[in-house]
């Protein structure tokens, strides 16, 4: 920090080994309701559909990727966006994305998460039903089951989300350093 970055600190929250299979089963039991609406994120997708994960990912306090990561250009990833049917407005939006170097133990992992339901839109299992599908969908093209994400340790709602998912919080942490004049937010996650 003495280089004059700011700090952000998360709990480092990893699938214990369920987590797909409980992924499968929260989309066999539950489902968005007739009036939304989900896309997927890809090379063809407008710019507006692209600002709209942007949009509520911002909303919720999740920092989002820039557009080259989110239309599948960077990265092998999955963004999916729950779209209101009425007003074509973006409610809510999930990620999967390949983050660990293949040589990596962790290489059979990807990061999931951004994780972020509009706050009048919350509580219809919206992010649990999304988050479950961006994993089953990464894992039909990928092949990969096991996920990490960053959860700041206050913040229940998420954690308990995780939890239905087989991930949980172990021993480590995240430490990250930002750029002031890069992040004009000292928080990268909720
Ligand atoms: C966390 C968040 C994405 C949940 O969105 P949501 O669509 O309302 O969540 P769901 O309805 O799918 O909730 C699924 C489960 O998560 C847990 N959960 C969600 N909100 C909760 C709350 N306020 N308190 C406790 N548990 C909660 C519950 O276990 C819930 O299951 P239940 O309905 O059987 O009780 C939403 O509150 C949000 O956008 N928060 C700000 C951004 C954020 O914290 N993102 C996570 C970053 S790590």
């Amino acid at each position: 920090m003495n280089a004059g970055f700011r700090a952000d600190r998360f709990e480092y929250v990893i699938s214990e080994g369920d987590t797909l299979a409980r992924a499968r089963r929260i989309l066999s039991r539950f489902d968005l309701g007739g009036d939304l609406d989900v896309i997927r994120l890809g090379p063809n997708s407008s710019e507006r559909d692209l600002e709209s994960f942007a949009e509520v990912a911002i909303d919720g306090g999740v920092l989002p990727p820039p557009a080259s990561v989110l239309s599948g250009e960077m990265r092998r990833g999955v963004f999916l966006v729950a779209k209101d049917k009425a007003s074509g407005r973006a409610v809510s939006c999930a990620a999967a994305i390949e983050n660990f170097h293949f040589s990596s133990r962790r290489a059979d992992h990807a990061f999931w998460g951004m994780l972020s339901t509009l706050p009048e839109w919350r509580g219809r299992k919206i992010a649990l039903i999304l988050g479950a599908q961006a994993m089953v969908s990464f894992h039909e093209d990928y092949g990969i089951s096991r996920f990490t994400t960053g959860v700041r340790a206050e913040n229940g709602a998420s954690m308990a989300l995780c939890a239905k998912l087989d991930m949980l919080p172990g021993k480590w942490c995240t430490y990250v350093g930002m750029d002031p004049a890069q992040f004009s937010s000292a928080q990268v996650t909720k």
